[in-house]
């Protein structure tokens, strides 16, 4: 993004054989017969509300599919898990997997603050107690053209929000994530100004796409995408999903996202996927799929546009990038 990144060509094709994709298939739909066999069964083990912390790679339990799946291929467990934007570790893109191996997330909580009739700060067990999790294969674009296929695990943050209630006020959410530059070594370095922070206008928060993921191939998030909770939001660029957030506030006024403060011409508030409009300095009509050595046409709203183009009729899409 601002710094001089690695592009996607960068990722070298060994990392993603074919027999690598054979064997993630199979290792995922292994997972996904064992959930269903477990869910039927009624076993109950290890999971993020238990005593017993859950660890980064422990299997999720209960984890139900969800609406809105793409049926396209998956993109390796280890590119998603080795290929990571995460500044607070690292502004390369294979460190955050080795810096953040220790990042200690239990306890972790969760302030909810602002326009809203239930503030407080909430343990995250108790924050996720209700919300059965689902399985949501959802593709993840970069403003960099590269895009993945992650199967994530999560539940829609809108069904959170419902229960917070916030109040007439409330027209934007912002999100923060932890700061802490003791455990994230990115942190001592004025890369970003931190704590990172993003935001969603009160619909786009509602939407039904969009989800808070506390996992990905059925088991619980790596520390490097995120964990213990981070935003999904198919239709956006993937700096909008931010990571590790310690604090959700409801807001009358258009938050100022890290991004947009780090370099406004580059990176709007909206950060829809938008092959017509493309990055100042490079080109969004075309992107590489993690694992695949031709580029293909980025599609508008990544895909969604039938789900999510309503929420910006009449909205001059150049202004509001
Ligand atoms: N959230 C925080 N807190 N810090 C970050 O650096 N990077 C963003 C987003 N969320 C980022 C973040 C960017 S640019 C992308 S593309 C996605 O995380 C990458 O998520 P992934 O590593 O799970 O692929």
């Amino acid at each position: 993004m601002l710094i001089k990144i690695k592009r996607p060509s960068d990722c070298r094709e060994s990392e993603v054989t074919d027999k690598r994709l054979y064997l993630e298939r199979r290792r995922f739909l292994r997972l996904a017969w064992g959930t269903v066999l477990a869910t039927a069964a009624g076993v109950v083990g290890p999971e993020l509300g238990s005593p017993r912390p859950a660890l980064a790679g422990e299997k999720l339990k209960g984890v139900r599919k969800g609406p809105f799946s793409t049926d396209e291929e998956l993109t390796p467990y280890k590119a998603v898990t080795t290929y990571n934007n995460f500044y607070e570790f690292a502004t390369d893109k294979r460190s955050p997997a080795e810096l953040a191996k220790n990042f200690q997330t239990k306890p972790w909580t969760v302030a909810i603050e602002g326009e809203v009739k239930k503030p407080a700060v909430y343990a995250l067990e108790d924050l996720l107690k209700p919300h059965p999790l689902e399985e949501r294969i959802y593709r993840l674009r970069c403003v960099e053209a590269w895009s993945m296929v992650i199967p994530w695990v999560g539940f829609p943050l809108g069904d959170l929000i419902k229960r917070l209630e916030p109040t007439s006020k409330a027209k934007y959410v912002e999100f923060v994530t932890l700061y802490d530059p003791e455990q994230m070594p990115g942190q001592r370095y004025p890369v970003l100004k931190w704590p990172y922070v993003e935001g969603l206008r009160m619909d786009e928060a509602m939407h039904p796409l969009t989800i808070l993921a506390v996992g990905l191939y059925g088991e619980v998030l790596p520390n490097q995408n995120g964990a213990p909770l981070r935003l999904v939001v198919p239709w956006k660029y993937g700096f909008k999903s931010i990571k590790s957030i310690v604090k959700i506030r409801f807001v009358e006024q258009q938050p100022v996202t890290t991004w947009h403060r780090a370099a406004p011409h580059e990176y709007g508030f909206y950060a829809n996927v938008n092959p017509e409009v493309d990055h100042p300095r490079w080109s969004q009509a075309r992107e590489r799929r993690i694992g695949e050595f031709f580029k293909r046409k980025t599609l508008m709203f990544n895909g969604y546009a039938e789900e999510v183009a309503h929420l910006y009729a009449g909205m001059d899409l150049r202004k509001y990038y």
